[in-house]
């Protein structure tokens, strides 16, 4: 099966994956990256998935990547194989992903979480790297990813102790969009990614592109890229009609969405 280490439906335009290997606290072995990857592919070529929605269990988002797996390999193994190369697949992506993290969101996990584009936490959320513990450091971006997310200070702390994060400390470090309570974790999610999806898509896909050349670029290439988007949407059938719509005080009639 194509799919079993995830669970892969559709909501109206939201498109859902669920981590799925509740004996391993979701660990990232190699099929759930094919999985994750290819389920992420599938919606992102679909027109109708405007959104998509990346969550766990109750009990852990994921609990990092799959030491098991990775525990006897030599170096050259490691390197020939370019291990975790194939995450970066996800980060191109085009499509919205709103990652809802419960429990333990550790190693891989965590930095799985920071590939999302909007993170929701609910209250029983842990964030960490802990790979120091293992003699290792992290390998799917968590070094750049965590501190470009919460500072410096905050990510040395974490990188070089292992230690979690909370969910307060977590929005309050900018780590993760919102909290909310664990029982409203996916209503929350899955309304923030139909709102996404109600949203004229060139808009939604120039937007997204637009923040993350903010990673990528000085802030003067990263303002110039954006201001090019922006006159580029001028060419859309979306922002006339979400002008004329603003202007006769009427609701929005979107083409593209
Ligand atoms: C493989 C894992 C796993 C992982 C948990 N399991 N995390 N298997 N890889 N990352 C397995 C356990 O071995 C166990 O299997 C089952 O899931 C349930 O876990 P328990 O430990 O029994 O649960 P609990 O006592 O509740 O503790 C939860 C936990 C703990 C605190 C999250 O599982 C833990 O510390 N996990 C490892 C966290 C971690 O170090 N993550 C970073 C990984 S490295 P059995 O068969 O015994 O029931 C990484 C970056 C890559 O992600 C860098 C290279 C290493």
């Amino acid at each position: 099966d194509q799919h079993d280490t995830v669970l892969v439906e559709t909501r109206g335009r939201v498109g859902i994956i669920t981590l799925n290997r509740p004996r391993a606290l979701n660990a990232l072995d190699a099929a759930t990256l094919r999985d994750v990857v290819a389920a992420a592919a599938a919606f992102d070529a679909d027109p109708a998935i405007g959104a998509i929605v990346l969550t766990g269990s109750e009990k852990a988002f994921a609990a990092g990547a799959d030491i098991k797996e990775m525990a006897a390999r030599s170096g050259p193994e490691m390197f020939l194989a370019d291990w975790f190369a194939g995450w970066d697949a996800f980060t191109r992506v085009r499509t919205p992903v709103v990652g809802a993290v419960a429990g333990y969101a550790l190693g891989g996990g965590c930095e799985l979480a920071m590939m999302c584009d909007v993170l929701i936490a609910a209250d029983t959320a842990r964030f960490g790297q802990p790979e120091i513990n293992l003699g290792v450091i992290p390998g799917m971006g968590g070094s750049q990813r965590l501190t470009r997310a919460v500072g410096k200070a905050k990510a040395m702390d974490m990188v070089l102790t292992g230690r979690q994060m909370d969910a307060a400390e977590a929005e309050r470090s900018g780590l993760v969009s919102r909290v909310v309570p664990a029982a409203e974790l996916l209503d929350e999610a899955l309304r923030t990614a139909e709102t996404i999806a109600a949203r004229p898509l060139p808009a939604t896909l120039a937007a997204k592109e637009a923040v993350n050349a903010a990673f990528e670029t000085t802030l003067a290439q990263g303002v110039l890229f954006e201001r090019r988007l922006f006159h580029a949407l001028f060419a859309t059938e979306d922002q006339k009609e979400g002008m004329a719509a603003f202007a006769e005080k009427r609701e929005p009639r979107f083409t593209h969405r």
